[in-house]
C-alpha cells in the first residue's frame, strides 16, 4: 500500500517535471515570425515548429486524407479546424524529444485555443507569447517580396493576403488580447531590420528562466 502510494507520488513528480516549455509566436501575415523564429532556434536551442510549414508539409504527403480541405483553407486564408493542427503540432513534438518550442501561427483562432486547451496545454510549460507587432503596410510588401521572389507560396498574392489579414484582424488579434490579459504576452516592435528586431527578441531570451 505504501509502496503504491509512493510509486504514485513519484511518477506524478516526474509527469510535472518532463513538461516541455512552450512558447506561442504569434503577429500578422509578413510580421516576420518565421525569420525571428530560425534566429532564437541558433542562439537559444528552441525547436521551432511553425504550424503553417506543418500544414504545407501534410497537404504536400502523397494520399494525405487532408490535403484538399488544407489548401482549401490555406488559398482563403482560413484558419485549418484545429484537430488536424494540434494533431500534427503534438506528432511533431514527440518525434524531435526536445524540451522547448517555438509554435509559430498558432493559435490562430477560437478553435484553435479551445483545442489546444483540450488537448495539449494541461501537458505542457507555457512560458509566453512573443508578439511580432508590425504595422500592416510592412507586413503586405514583405508577403508580396516573399512572393515575388519565388517563395512558392499559394497564399503570398494580393487577393490571399487581403483575406489573411482580415482572418488576422477578425480571429488571431482576440487570441492575442486573451493572453494579454493574463499577462503572457512579450511584445515586440517588428517593424525594422531582422538584426533590429533580434536585438529585442534576445533580450527576451536572456531573461528567461526555463523550468529546468
Ligand atoms: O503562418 P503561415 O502564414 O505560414 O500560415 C499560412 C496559412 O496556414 C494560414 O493563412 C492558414 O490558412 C493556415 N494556418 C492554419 N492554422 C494555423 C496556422 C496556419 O490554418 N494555426
Ligand atoms: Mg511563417
Amino acid at each position: 500500500m505504501f509502496t503504491r502510494l509512493l510509486n504514485g507520488i513519484r511518477s506524478l513528480a516526474m509527469s510535472s517535471t518532463i513538461k516541455p516549455d512552450v512558447v506561442f509566436v504569434l503577429g500578422a501575415p509578413g510580421a516576420g515570425k518565421g525569420t525571428q523564429c530560425t534566429n532564437i532556434v541558433k542562439e537559444f536551442g528552441f525547436i521551432h515548429l511553425s504550424a503553417g510549414d506543418l500544414l504545407r508539409e501534410e497537404r504536400n504527403k502523397e494520399g494525405s486524407e487532408y490535403g484538399e480541405l488544407i489548401e482549401d483553407n490555406i488559398k482563403h486564408g482560413r484558419i485549418v479546424p484545429v484537430e488536424i493542427t494540434c494533431s500534427l503540432i503534438e506528432k511533431a513534438m514527440k518525434k524531435s524529444g526536445s524540451s522547448k518550442f517555438l509554435i509559430d501561427g498558432f493559435p490562430r483562432n477560437q478553435d484553435n485555443l479551445d483545442g489546444w486547451n483540450r488537448q495539449m496545454a494541461a501537458n505542457v510549460n507555457l512560458l509566453f507569447v512573443l508578439f511580432f507587432d508590425c504595422p500592416q503596410e510592412v507586413c503586405v510588401s514583405r508577403c508580396l517580396e516573399r512572393g515575388a521572389a519565388g517563395s512558392g507560396r499559394s497564399d503570398d498574392n494580393p487577393e490571399s493576403l487581403k483575406k489573411r489579414f482580415d482572418t488576422y484582424m477578425n480571429d488571431s488579434v482576440p487570441i492575442i488580447q486573451y493572453y494579454e490579459q493574463q499577462n503572457l504576452v512579450k511584445k515586440v516592435d517588428a517593424g525594422g531590420t531582422p538584426d533590429e528586431v533580434f536585438e529585442a527578441v534576445k533580450a527576451i531570451f536572456q531573461n528567461i528562466s526555463p523550468s529546468r
